[in-house]
């Protein structure tokens, strides 16, 4: 179709595999579910599938705590299960992606063990210790991530220091400044990429690069522990070396900063990332112009040089239908809308599981609540079967889930939506399915249009084709301000409204002026025979 890299063409679509499919019944999603649910990726045409984290943990941020960076957890199956599914993948033309988590490990990796057990073990300096301050407190302000962990250092009474932990204290940080500490996390990556992974998610990748000398951020007008200039970008350089000895390979990082400015230092020089994960976008209100605005900024800021990606979703934060759609009764109408948008921007679209059901986060009861940051509702377990026939399990597990599943599994699970034209799963499906024979979609240059108030539209043209994409942001119809557009009739190639019940679908076409999208409604027009002078 075209010729661009694998990682440029369709979604790719993120697995949380603690929760997508329970192969044996413990109730904790594994390789082997995830196997057995690979038509369901075909089907909605993905590029390729990132796993959050497989490998060794304790599981105090759920794989986030890698005990052994080059095995798989046994909650998730072995290691030959691994390469299994990566060889199913490809046969399938689906790319796999790793969770690679370079900024720290498990307090029970054997590194770390070493490390603590005295200041003069040969691993003491590939983690952070350092004295408290004269008060007796931890050296510096630095804090945790996590609110709920407060300060980002441990004491630890066996040799009398503190260590430094940006997330929980069962993930110490490594020390990326001792070399030996950088080499032994470059052969991770070969590691990975030896056995045929095709490429790497980068967490917390804004983390690696740190003021070596630990200086406190308050009364600096930058933060000294995290997305540290002088460091940061080398490192990341290095990585990327790496990455370059294999062909074809992609790296896109978790560069979780606000600033766009900063997140697009991590793109630039073809050196570095292939993509970032733009959280700026993730954190929109739903308003077009807000849309409009994050949209021009990354083309003004980073193209042509640097391929967008665009996400709304991962396994950190309430679901796009629970933010955007949670005002009740109308069903999951801006989750729809956003799919089409992921689908029809120029760059990568990434999919969190689920999104294709237009799931919205489940009721955790507090007895029930795991996570140390808030995030269970979102990785609820994906519901496969109506519970009328699986079970309460839903078809993810025959067991009892490690979470519960949202309330509106019968109506959202993948069997119901199946075979419902009109539903949010079959809407993902004909949206990959396009995105996949669309060479305009894929490569196709892109304009931003000034189509009127709550209106986002975007021009796509390649060769000779021109598809005009419009999201409705309110919730009463909308006229596309016609002026700012190429005048002359359409086809509907798609739309978004479901329709409330016995509605016709959008109708085949019209012309251009006369256009009015419904509420919350995203269409995908093809633009034909253009007015003569137009
Ligand atoms: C990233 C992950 C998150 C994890 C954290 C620490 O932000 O997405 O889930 O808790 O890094 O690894
Ligand atoms: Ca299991």
């Amino acid at each position: 179709m075209s010729t661009s890299p694998w990682w440029q063409r369709g979604a790719i679509y993120q697995v949380y595999p603690r929760s997508f499919a329970d192969g044996n019944g413990d109730g904790i999603g594994d390789l082997q579910g995830l196997r057995t649910h690979l038509d369901h990726l075909s089907a909605l045409h993905v590029a390729a599938v990132w796993l959050s984290p497989v490998f060794r943990s304790p599981m105090a941020d759920f794989g986030y705590d890698v005990a052994d960076f080059c095995d798989v957890d046994p909650h998730f199956g072995t290691l030959d299960e691994l390469d299994r599914l990566i060889a199913d993948c490809h046969d399938r033309g689906i790319r796999v992606v790793l969770d690679w988590v370079p900024n720290h490990s498990s307090d029970q990796h054997p590194w770390f063990l070493a490390s603590r057990s005295s200041r003069d073990d040969p691993k003491r300096d590939w983690y952070v210790w350092r004295d408290g301050a004269p008060d007796g407190g931890p050296p510096n302000d630095w804090r945790s991530e996590f609110g709920a962990v407060g300060p980002a250092w441990t004491f630890d009474d066996r040799t009398d220091q503190w260590y430094l932990n940006s997330y929980t204290p069962q993930q110490p940080d490594l020390n990326w400044d001792n070399p030996e500490v950088e080499a032994a996390m470059h052969d991770v990556v070969r590691f990975w990429l030896d056995r045929g992974v095709d490429g790497l998610r980068i967490d917390a990748l804004q983390r690696l690069g740190k003021d070596p000398l630990l200086r406190s951020n308050a009364g600096s007008d930058i933060r000294h522990d995290q997305d540290w200039e002088p460091v940061a970008h080398a490192r990341l350089r290095g990585i990327r070396r790496v990455v370059d000895e294999y062909p074809d390979r992609m790296i896109v990082g978790e560069v979780y900063l606000l600033d766009l400015h900063r997140v697009v230092d991590y793109l630039a020089g073809g050196d570095q990332l292939h993509m970032a994960h733009n959280f700026v976008f993730l954190h929109l209100p739903w308003d077009a112009a807000a849309f409009r605005s994050v949209i021009g900024d990354f083309e003004s800021l980073a193209e042509p040089d640097a391929w967008p990606a665009w996400f709304l979703g991962n396994h950190d934060h309430s679901r796009i239908a629970t933010r955007y759609d949670d005002d009740g009764g109308s069903g999951p109408a801006r989750a729809r809308a956003v799919a089409l948008v992921l689908t029809a921007l120029r760059g990568t679209p990434f999919l969190f599981q689920g999104d294709e059901l237009g799931l919205p986060d489940a009721e955790i009861p507090p007895e029930r609540v795991v996570d140390v940051d808030g995030r269970d509702p979102e990785r609820a377990p994906l519901p496969w079967r109506p519970p009328s026939v699986a079970g309460p399990g839903a078809g993810f597990t025959t067991g009892t889930p490690w979470l519960p599943l949202v309330r509106e599994a019968e109506a959202l699970c993948v069997e119901t939506q199946a075979r419902d034209p009109r539903s949010t799963l079959s809407l993902s499906r004909r949206l990959g399915q396009l995105r996949a024979d669309s060479a305009t979609l894929q490569v196709g240059d892109q304009h931003l249009l000034d189509a009127g108030p709550d209106v986002l539209a975007w021009l796509r043209t390649h060769g000779t084709e021109r598809l005009l994409a419009a999201v409705n942001f309110a919730t009463e119809p909308r006229r596309l301000r016609a002026g700012a557009l190429p005048d002359g009739r359409y086809d509907v190639v798609l739309s978004t409204d479901a329709g409330s019940p016995g509605d016709a679908p959008r109708g085949p076409g019209g012309t251009l002026p006369e256009l009015v999208l419904r509420p919350t409604e995203a269409v995908l027009l093809r633009l034909i025979d253009p007015a003569p002078g137009s």
